[in-house]
């Protein structure tokens, strides 16, 4: 489907924007590992978080949706079924990485599968972990997808130092430490968002070679009631919307505030955003709070490589805001942008050639300078919901405004995102 943009020319008022997808989608894993009911409040239900529910259904697992509210019947440690057919993971990276760490573990045989763009993402990131650990792996010739887990009876714990800044790597094996009585110790040379940690309780000890995550048997998750905070990378495409648009005032409510997810802000900021934080709150470990933003004039900086990680689902919606602020927008050392649901840098850098941008793509990066705009333009999402949304974002702020070409990949992350674009624009 192709969506069309027009110039917004006025952005006011508060706006919701669903749970965090990492949050959520830890949350109903999590929970359905648990022995017992739990609930969880203002989780996302895009397409990404219904493949993990669906999974765990298929697994045996009873969850209700009702509203934004899902509530999980787990049925503890042994307490997941074979499937009967293959666990499919759409496009949900997080689905595939994380799952494949439960179900290394489990004493069935089980298959996960995935679309075309999931289908073709690096997987031997997380099976090379797994068979240090003794589990029975075998993945397609190119270690992509479908992905075979086979029963296997010697296990044992194992410490690991991750070769990529990935919490579904991380995230991953500590999963898999979570079915063994010895520790499990991941080694995190760059941080990486932290969820697993925190919602798990884990122990994080730090010293000068990174931090280490210890995990076993003793943290298998109980019920709980979960409350997700707003997600941040949802958020950080209206935010630079009304960042773009003269005169605009706009409050976003309970947006997560977590220090490995929040540098979009931090460097925003020093852009010369005027965005303000209001009424800052704490659940189970995840910092959350009201942000306020304001109409502003933007320059570029310099992003240094540790934040990489903490920006890279961002990246696509702050190269508009570099594109419309002074100077030039430079990204080095992301290559881990080209293992996304896209290639981003490519999806960035064509969609910036479309518009008559002066675009210089590197392997780990791109940079762009402002030039003279065409007009009447169809860009690709490639498939990819934050391609999609970041340039439809970039339409708005044209003077002919835009299309989207397979707009309807939104729904990975956000199927609200034109109601709420329409509400707080007064194009609803
Ligand atoms: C995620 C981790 C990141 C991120 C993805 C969600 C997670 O991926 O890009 O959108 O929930 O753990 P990588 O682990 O591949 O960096």
């Amino acid at each position: 489907m192709i969506q069309e943009f027009s110039k917004i020319k006025n952005v006011s008022g508060t706006i919701n924007i669903p749970g965090d997808k990492s949050i959520s989608h830890r949350a109903v894993m999590f929970a359905a590992l648990a022995e017992g009911k739990s609930t969880i409040k203002n989780c996302l239900l895009s397409e990404d978080v219904l493949s993990t529910i669906n999974c765990f259904r298929q697994l045996g697992i009873v969850i209700e949706i009702d509203g934004d509210t899902v509530t999980v019947f787990g049925k503890g440690l042994n307490g997941l079924q074979k499937p009967e057919s293959e666990l499919n993971a759409g496009n949900s990276g997080t689905t595939a990485r994380l799952l494949s760490g439960i179900l290394a573990m489990q004493q069935f045989e089980s298959v996960i599968i995935g679309d075309a763009s999931l289908s073709k993402r690096p997987m031997e990131r997380i099976i090379a972990p797994l068979k240090i650990f003794g589990c029975n792996v075998i993945a397609s010739g190119k270690n992509t997808l479908p992905l075979h887990f086979i029963p296997s009876k010697d296990l044992k714990p194992i410490t690991y130092k991750l070769p990529v800044a990935s919490a579904q790597v991380k995230s991953s094996v500590l999963l898999a430490g979570l079915y063994l009585e010895g520790i499990t110790k991941v080694i995190e040379p760059v941080q990486t968002r932290n969820h697993t940690e925190n919602l798990l309780r884990l122990r994080v000890d730090e010293n000068a070679i990174g931090k280490t995550i210890s995990v076993s048997k003793k943290n298998y998750p109980k019920p709980q009631d979960y409350f997700v905070p707003s997600d941040i990378s949802t958020a950080s495409f209206f935010i630079v919307l009304a960042l773009l648009i003269p005169n605009s005032h706009l409050i976003l409510k309970n947006i997560l505030l977590n220090d490995t997810r929040n540098a979009v802000l931090l460097l925003l900021q020093k852009m010369g955003a005027s965005i303000e934080i209001e009424n800052v709150k704490m659940s189970l470990g995840e910092k959350y709070g009201d942000i306020v933003v304001r109409s502003s004039k933007l320059h570029n900086i310099d992003f240094n490589k540790e934040i990489i990680p903490n920006i890279i689902d961002e990246i696509p919606i702050l190269s508009i805001a570099g594109y419309f602020a002074a100077g030039e927008f430079i990204i080095r050392n992301a290559e881990e942008l080209r293992k996304k649901e896209s290639d981003r840098i490519s999806s960035i850098c064509r969609n910036f050639e479309l518009l008559g941008a002066n675009v210089k793509e590197f392997h780990d990066g791109f940079s762009i300078t402002r030039q003279i705009e065409k007009d009447n333009l169809t860009f690709n999402s490639f498939g990819d919901h934050r391609i999609a949304m970041a340039f439809s974002i970039l339409s708005s702020l044209l003077k002919s405004g835009g299309e989207i070409k397979n707009f309807e990949c939104v729904n990975i992350s956000n199927p609200q995102f034109m109601e709420q674009l329409g509400s707080i624009t007064g194009k609803l």
